[in-house]
């Protein structure tokens, strides 16, 4: 689990075209506002503002897991992560989780948070597994659907940024 290589922005962008494309979670304005942010493009543009913007899981034939967050006023939105279907299931998810928490202090953050569809249980499950903490449930919210929002202070909750003074 590194940070995306120059020469994979293609199959990266390749990769979440068809890992969020097919899923059921989403209704079509959704789906169609989630593919239109994320091209070859788009990544090298997150990576230019930030290293760890997309880490990338490989195995022999390429990229087959990835994770784009972004820094936001001392906090790491994580915007997605996913593995692709044929890898599932072998702990990548978790990986890069794990991963992501290692950034955090080259970044100058100290929690990390996300949102996921209510029913989307794989997800709901491996965030659990690493530490998030569900913190609301947002009804009717981005394009009419139900979202949970999720929080995860991997060192803890208090930080240098955080401690009382
Ligand atoms: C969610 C997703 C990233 C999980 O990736 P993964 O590589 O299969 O996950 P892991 O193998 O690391 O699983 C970690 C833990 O999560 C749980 N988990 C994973 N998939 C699960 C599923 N389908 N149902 C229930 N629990 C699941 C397991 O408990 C697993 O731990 P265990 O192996 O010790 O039992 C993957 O299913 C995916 O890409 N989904 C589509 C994209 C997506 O929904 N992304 C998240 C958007 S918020």
């Amino acid at each position: 689990m590194t940070p995306i290589a120059h020469h994979e922005f293609d199959a990266v962008a390749t990769l979440m075209r068809d890992t969020i494309g097919p899923l059921g979670y989403y209704n079509e304005p959704a789906r169609r506002a989630e593919l239109a942010k994320y091209s070859a493009e788009s990544l090298r543009a997150l990576v230019a503002g930030d290293p760890h913007a997309v880490l990338v899981a490989r195995d022999s034939d390429g990229p087959v897991g990835f994770c784009v967050s972004r820094f936001d006023d001392a906090t790491i939105w994580l915007s997605w992560f996913g593995t692709a279907a044929h890898a599932r299931g072998r702990g990548i998810g978790a990986a890069l989780l794990a991963a992501l928490a290692v950034t955090l202090p080259a970044r100058h953050a100290h929690k990390i948070w996300c949102d996921s569809r209510t029913d989307n249980t794989a997800s709901r499950s491996v965030l659990e597994q690493a530490g998030f903490r569900c913190i609301a449930t947002l009804t009717n919210h981005w394009y009419e659907q139900d979202y949970l929002l999720w929080e995860w202070f991997p060192n803890g909750p208090t930080s240098p940024l955080t401690a009382p003074r």
